[in-house]
């Protein structure tokens, strides 16, 4: 077995292979497999049973990097993130950590602007500090939702900017290196303008009201 293990949790409650935070997550792993890292995958949703959650304590445990990929819920992490951090934290704090571990957070949001992460991003720097990780570093990217669960090149050049962020991301790490600032400028870059993606976005709105025959009703006011 290589000594360089880096382990990956997907922090959406997707079933797998049709979330976005397991493309995004799942492209900066294969770039570090490439750079001769053995790779793990575990999902949040996978992790409540105790045989389950022992292994991701595990997994962490024996990794040099921890990669935290997940969506943005409500402005913060999704309640499967932060039990699952929780009880990282409780068995990083209670029991001796064998070994550095690296950790580093990928948030998708579905809002163009990749600002909206800030706070999560901000939790997750917080909850390395206080579980005794290095922190590698942190990215947002916004518009998640265009990526539709599919892998990043299928995906094509919409994305090239996330993808060639997270190829540097992966550069720095592969090297021990954490995740430097040009990585978040190349996530940063919008892939549509955003008020076309919010022209888009209105669209999708509609057509799924009309799906439910509940476009007559989109400016109800029920509890006024
Ligand atoms: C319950 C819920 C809450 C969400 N809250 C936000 C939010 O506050 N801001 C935002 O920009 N996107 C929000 N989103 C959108 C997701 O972050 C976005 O669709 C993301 O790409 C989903 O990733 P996934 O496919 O890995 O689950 C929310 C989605 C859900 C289901």
């Amino acid at each position: 077995m290589s000594a360089r293990r880096a382990v990956l949790l997907v922090g959406s409650a997707r079933p797998r292979g049709t979330g976005n935070s397991e493309a995004i997550g799942s492209y900066l792993l294969e770039r570090l497999a490439e750079g001769g890292m053995d790779t793990e995958v575990l999902h949040v949703s996978r992790t409540q049973r105790p045989e389950k959650e022992r292994q991701l304590l595990q997994a962490v445990d024996g990794a040099e990097l921890f990669v935290l990929s997940t969506p943005l819920y409500v402005d913060a992490l999704p309640y499967l993130v932060t039990r699952s951090a929780e009880r990282i934290a409780a068995h990083r704090t209670a029991t001796p950590v064998p070994s550095a571990v690296g950790f580093v957070a990928l948030v998708n949001c579905g809002f163009p602007e990749w600002e909206h992460t800030k706070t999560a991003l901000e939790i997750c720097r917080v909850f390395a500090r206080q579980s005794g990780f290095a922190w590698m570093g942190g990215l947002g990217y916004g518009a998640g939702e265009a990526i539709g669960g599919r892998s990043l090149e299928e995906v094509g050049g919409l994305i090239r900017s996330l993808r060639q962020g997270l190829d540097v991301a992966a550069e720095a790490l592969l090297a021990g290196r954490p995740v430097p600032e040009g990585a978040q400028a190349l996530l940063a870059r919008p892939m549509v303008p955003s008020r076309l993606y919010t022209v888009l976005g209105s669209i999708g709105w509609l057509r799924a009201a009309r799906r439910k025959g509940t476009l007559g009703k989109l400016g109800d006011r029920p509890l006024e």
